[in-house]
């Protein structure tokens, strides 16, 4: 059978499915992946660019590698891929996204349910009264060389709400894993599955459907697998379903 019907067809048959994102997702939209050939991490080293550490014990590197990564996310827009899973959701085939992302771009598509577990970009928060901002105010002060950033309330140094390694996972991230417990089919999108927690949610779910260009670790367990783009991929889905 035709993959993409073969996807429909557990679409279709699923009691609930819920949507894994990652970086690969946002590519079309202009925005580089992590670990592919033009992904971030060919530039910077992970554990340094993005680590709690770094923020903590060498702000003035972190607000020259690591930061550049969220400052290039602003003002992107969705793009085909993100739209799709809008367009599932309102079908009610698709009951939530679960997305490693942090570039908003999900929310600016109308998809309704979604769960930030690394994170977001629109605000940054105070590490000693907690007070939060836009990111804006952050973009603003850096700008303006005040590195690190500071609130304006306490003095205290202001960091992005992104999770960073060494970080806590949040609550977000834990109300996800029950949205995994009874869901029978996960889309897994745009995402090499590398980075632990979030790689082991696909071992939850029964059916898996991934469309990601590289392989991933879940591939030979996987019910269906497109190594295509997700845009393209995605819009035939919702395509075959209407
Ligand atoms: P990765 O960069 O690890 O994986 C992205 C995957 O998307 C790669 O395997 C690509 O082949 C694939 N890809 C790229 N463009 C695509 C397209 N148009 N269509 C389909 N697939 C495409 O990104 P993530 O798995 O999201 O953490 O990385 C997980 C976490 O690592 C990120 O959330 C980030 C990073 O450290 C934090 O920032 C906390
Ligand atoms: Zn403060």
């Amino acid at each position: 059978m035709d993959r993409i019907l073969e996807a429909v067809k557990i679409l279709k048959e699923s009691k609930k499915v819920m949507a894994l994102t990652g970086a690969g997702i946002s590519t079309e939209s202009g925005i580089p992946d992590f670990r592919s050939d033009t992904g971030y991490y060919t530039k910077m080293d992970p554990m340094r660019a993005l680590s709690r550490d770094v923020l903590i014990y060498d702000p003035a590197r972190f607000y020259t590698e690591g930061y550049k990564v969220l400052e290039d996310l602003q003002g992107k827009k969705p793009n085909a891929g993100h739209i799709a899973l809008k367009d599932l959701e309102d079908l009610g085939i698709l009951k939530g996204i679960i997305t490693q992302n942090i570039d908003n771009l999900h929310y600016l598509a109308g998809s309704k349910n979604i769960y930030e577990v690394h994170g977001e970009s629109r605000s940054v928060s105070c590490m000693s009264c907690g007070k939060q901002y836009p990111f804006r105010i952050m973009e603003e002060k850096v700008k303006a060389h005040e590195v690190p950033p500071k609130c304006n309330e306490c003095g205290g140094v202001l960091r992005p709400n992104v999770v960073m390694f060494g970080d806590q996972m949040p609550d977000t991230f834990y109300d996800a894993m029950r949205e995994i417990e009874d869901t029978d089919t996960l889309l897994v999108v745009g995402s090499s599955l590398q980075v632990a927690p979030v790689n082991m949610i696909p071992r939850y779910v029964k059916n898996l459907i991934i469309i990601n260009k590289e392989t991933t670790p879940e591939d030979s367990r996987a019910a269906v697998v497109f190594h295509e783009n997700s845009g393209e991929t995605l819009g035939k889905i919702v395509e075959a379903l209407r």
